[in-house]
């Protein structure tokens, strides 16, 4: 266990930056940190001499009408969560410290793959996305970065920037993490109640019973329908449930895919995804 140093400005951040050496690991994180983020500090580890971990809540990547304003926000407890796994460095800003001109008025698009799935419901989402993590990689000059297969989209979006922008980091996706009972970790779990947490469940058995399926023989049409059913026999109302490639995200017929999920439970809305082999039809 070790104290992590905590800086909130860029200045703080380069003198903090300035005492490492070696090859430097960078978790970014919004925060209301749980173990699925400590999993990429660990992964992290692995790769880099130091690690350090932003705690920032992008509002570039919210529309208006999202969460940004109630999404979850305590820097002592994930100050405390990192102490868990040991990190060099938190790097906690504020909005005008990440910002300090006001809107970008260089931005970045993200192309074909961020207009599908996520990007369909969230049309503004994987500019913001990628103009914060753009900046973060900037600021922090770090050699690798560690990101979550559950947003399995944003991790292929951040490795297509940095291939076709020719961003000099090495990118790792590192599992998704579940709770014992299969609910993929989400700090956005924190806004169920005990019954909706329940109902969340079907996330994670819609895509077994979708890989089960596969692992049977089924057509994608059939794994997406098997997937669907779970989910509206929970009363889950359904974003999409789509099999798609890994890199594109473009839809499938067959081949190793992305089974991928969004759904609402309640006022939620989760997403899960899981890697299915379908032979086709
Ligand atoms: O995955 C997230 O939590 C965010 O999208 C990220 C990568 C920290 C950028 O704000």
């Amino acid at each position: 266990m070790s104290t992590p140093t905590v800086v909130t400005t860029r200045e703080e951040l380069r003198s903090a930056l300035d005492q490492l050496s070696g090859r430097l690991g960078l978790v970014m994180t919004m925060g209301a940190l749980h173990e699925g983020h400590l999993s990429l500090i660990r992964e992290a580890k692995k790769h880099a001499d130091h690690v350090m971990v932003t705690v920032f809540v992008n509002p570039t990547q919210f529309a208006p009408g999202e969460d940004f304003e109630t999404y979850p926000r305590n820097l002592d407890a994930d100050v405390k969560a990192v102490e868990r796994v040991g990190a060099d460095l938190i790097f906690a800003p504020s909005p005008e410290e990440v910002y300090p001109n006001g809107d970008a008025q260089v931005t970045i698009d993200p192309g074909p793959t961020a207009k599908v799935l996520e990007g369909k419901t969230r049309p503004t989402h994987f500019a913001g996305v990628c103009l914060v993590v753009h900046k973060m990689f900037n600021i922090t000059g770090a050699d690798v970065a560690v990101f979550g297969q559950k947003d399995a989209q944003q991790l292929a979006i951040v490795r297509q920037m940095v291939r076709d922008l020719d961003m000099p980091i090495e990118i790792i996706g590192a599992p998704i993490v579940r709770a014992e009972d299969g609910l993929a970790l989400s700090s956005r779990n924190t806004y169920l109640s005990e019954a909706e947490r329940q109902q969340a469940l079907s996330l994670s058995q819609a895509l077994k019973a979708g890989k089960e399926a596969a692992s049977q023989g089924a057509t994608a049409a059939q794994v997406k329908e098997q997937a669907s059913t779970v989910l509206e026999n929970q009363n889950v109302r359904i974003d999409y449930v789509e099999l798609v490639d890994p890199v594109s995200f473009e839809s499938i017929e067959s081949g190793e895919g992305v089974l991928a999920i969004a759904a609402y439970v309640g006022d939620t809305r989760l997403i899960d995804n899981a890697i299915v082999e379908v032979q086709g039809a």
